[in-house]
């Protein structure tokens, strides 16, 4: 299983990624994750991915697509991947579709994750993030016993910069302008597969299992 989960930022997709890399046993690989920890160990590529991040901008398709190819030559992907966050232009996606032709692996599906904006808002604001482990938290939909540590390593919570009130606005905008194209691109590509992405998050995870189990 070859597969990119699309949606707008808040929409579940590290959530769902999760159980679907689990799943299908294919490594989950997401772009905003790749470039945190890179931030977190103060690398040239954190450093130069942070400002862009925390204004709610794209990275530059230079730095991100690099990355992306040196990723998928790794040797863990033998039963596939799951792409998360990536591709978010359709530059991206033509980059994607060369290097996946090189090697004669195309994409099996893409998963849209379909959520409204007012429901997008009130996951980003609740979000919290365990600086130690990384398990993401909300407060109110998942909430950890103290809302001020992991319940898994007692780590401290903390809210990513990219989630306060002004960055999701822009998040959103660039979302819009610059990620929902590929949608068409992917439609087009007879690649798409859209699921509505709210409720609990099982039952979110069984309808994209039901709608990937015809593209096997
Ligand atoms: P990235 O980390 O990819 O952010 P995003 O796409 O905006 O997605 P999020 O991580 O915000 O949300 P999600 O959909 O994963 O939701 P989650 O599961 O956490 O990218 C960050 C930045 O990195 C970008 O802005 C950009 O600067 C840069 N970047 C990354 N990729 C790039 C690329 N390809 N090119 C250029 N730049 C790039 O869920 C959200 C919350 O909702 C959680 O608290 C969760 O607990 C809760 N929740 C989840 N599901 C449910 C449910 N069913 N019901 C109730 N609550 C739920």
């Amino acid at each position: 299983m070859r597969l990119v989960l699309v949606g707008p930022p808040g929409a579940g997709k590290g959530t769902q990624a999760q159980f679907l890399a689990s799943h299908y046993s294919i490594p989950h690989i997401s772009t905003g994750d790749i470039f945190r920890a890179n931030l977190k160990d103060g690398t040239a590529l954190g450093i130069q991915a942070k400002g862009f991040m925390d204004r709610g901008e794209l990275v530059p398709d230079s730095v991100t697509n690099e990355m992306v190819r040196d990723r998928l030559t790794k040797d863990d992907l033998s039963n596939g991947f799951l792409l998360d966050g990536f591709p978010r232009n359709v530059a991206q996606a033509e980059v994607l579709r060369a290097i996946l032709a090189e090697r004669k692996t195309p994409l099996s599906a893409v998963l849209e994750l379909a959520v409204d904006t007012a429901e997008i808002i009130l996951r980003l604001s609740g979000r919290r993030v365990c600086r130690n482990c990384g398990k993401v938290w909300h407060v109110e939909f998942d909430k950890p016993a103290d809302p001020t540590k992991c319940d898994i390593c007692q780590g401290e919570l903390y809210q990513r910069e990219d989630d306060k009130e002004e960055v999701i606005t822009r998040r959103l905008e660039v979302y819009q302008e610059q990620t929902a194209p590929i949608i068409a691109f992917y439609r087009t590509e007879g690649l798409l597969i859209t699921i509505s992405a709210t409720g609990s998050v099982s039952d979110i995870t069984e309808r994209a299992i039901t709608a990937l189990s015809r593209v096997q």
